[in-house]
């Protein structure tokens, strides 16, 4: 077991009437609050009004229209705009993954004098950041229990993972019922980025009992529990429990001790996202099983093995091989059966810039340190695969 720190303040208020937390979770930072959100559907659902009237003692202002992964240029320099303006206390972020990324940027770049891009480089290191509380409408990305938040630039192609302690949420509000909403795509996509955070922490050299137990628990309950949730959309249950399986999914705690795998999937989708602007657990989807034929081979044979076995139920008996091909086509099948696209044409994207791709890939994000090393040609042959 490696060494390890680990530390996450924020504090969950899960349940059906979390909201009613609300007042007190924000009461303690001020009177001036930023409400974030997306493109509408929080006011869809009714959540917008009864955020508003149960501020009703607080200084509002709003930042809407923040986009599926979330833009520098407008969304995060207009938040940090309004917070130096009105002298913002509090950034309440109302929202699935972008809005809370987004927000984090803002939180970051409020209290920072110059360009916040600085900051998501990690040119700069934020000395101080505006707090953050959230009430999730998605159950995918972990933000509500993370310190990451990822930004994309359109003019650069950049689409960048940024982490800072700063930026843990201090308060995260998780009602189950407020994600009944979400599209059929949606779910299907934000519960295989989930799957996807816990294969990038299974996928690592060194583990142990505990992480690979909570691990194949974690991923046997998304995949039961998105098929009930993708049928029965109001099932609480299942809502319920993908959205805990999703927080717990990103934050550390199912790696504690192991030592890192580079997130190779990450790596390559935050490329797709960053030229396509395509869904992140759509790409994810896609990626993946290209990944794990171009990596299966005699040293990362037996973590197959486990997967395979201990998640699909594989007969162990099988040629370790054998049960390793079993389990890449049934990680692909099952993402087929909630209807994810699982080629790159389906969702937009055909072989004109996978080299630049490749290449951009190759320099920014590390990947030949990963799990099982990437250097650009394997990088652009999982693509090519993957078209
Ligand atoms: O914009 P609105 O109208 O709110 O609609 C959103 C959006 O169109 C909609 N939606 C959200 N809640 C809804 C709902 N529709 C109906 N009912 C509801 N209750 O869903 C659409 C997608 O929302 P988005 O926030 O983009 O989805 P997600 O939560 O999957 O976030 C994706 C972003 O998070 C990043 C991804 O790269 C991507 O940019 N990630 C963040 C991570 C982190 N902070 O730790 C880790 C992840 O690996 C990921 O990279
Ligand atoms: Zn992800």
């Amino acid at each position: 077991m490696q060494n390890f720190i680990y530390y996450t303040p924020t504090k969950l208020i899960f349940g059906e009437n979390a909201i009613s937390h609300l007042v007190e979770s924000l009461k303690p930072y001020g009177k001036r609050v930023l409400l974030t959100y997306g493109g509408g559907s929080i006011k869809k659902i009714g959540l917008y009004d009864k955020v508003l009237e149960l501020l009703s003692d607080f200084e509002v202002y709003e930042l809407s229209g923040i986009e599926p992964n979330p833009k520098y240029d407008p969304s995060v320099l207009d938040g940090v705009a309004i917070c130096k303006e009105h002298k913002i206390d509090v950034v309440l972020a109302v929202g699935g993954g972008s809005v809370l990324d987004c927000s984090k940027a803002i939180c970051a770049g409020a209290l920072y004098d110059g360009d916040p891009w600085d900051l998501i480089t990690y040119k700069v290191k934020a000395k101080t950041a505006l707090p953050l509380v959230d009430i999730l409408t998605l159950a995918a990305t972990g933000s509500e229990y993370d310190s990451g938040g990822v930004i994309s630039r359109t003019e650069t192609n950049d689409k960048i993972g940024y982490m800072d302690e700063l930026l843990f949420p201090r308060v995260s509000i998780l009602d189950p019922k407020y994600t009944y909403s979400v599209s059929k795509r949606q779910t299907a996509a934000g519960t295989a980025d989930a799957i996807n955070h816990v294969i990038e922490q299974y996928f690592a050299k060194d583990t142990s009992i505990l992480t690979d137990g909570m691990c194949e628990a974690t991923i046997k309950s998304l995949m039961k529990n998105v098929v009930i949730a993708l049928e029965d959309p109001t099932n609480y249950k299942a809502r319920a429990e993908l959205m805990v399986d999703c927080s717990l999914a990103c934050n550390g705690i199912l790696s504690i001790g192991n030592s890192g795998s580079g997130w190779p999937c990450h790596g390559i989708e935050h490329a797709l996202s960053g030229y396509y602007n395509i869904t992140h657990g759509e790409g994810l989807a896609i990626i993946t099983p290209h990944w794990m034929k171009h990596i299966l081979n005699d040293n990362t044979l037996e973590r197959f093995v486990s997967y395979g076995v201990n998640i699909f139920g594989i007969d162990k008996n099988l040629d370790k091989y054998e049960i390793a091909n079993k389990a890449i086509k049934a990680t692909s099948d099952f993402f087929k059966s909630i209807n994810i696209p699982m080629t790159l044409r389906e969702v937009g994207i055909d072989d004109s810039r996978l080299q630049e791709m490749a290449h951009h890939i190759a320099i920014n994000e590390g990947l030949e340190n990963a799990y099982a090393p990437l250097n650009e040609k394997d990088i652009l042959e999982i693509l090519k695969a993957s078209l």
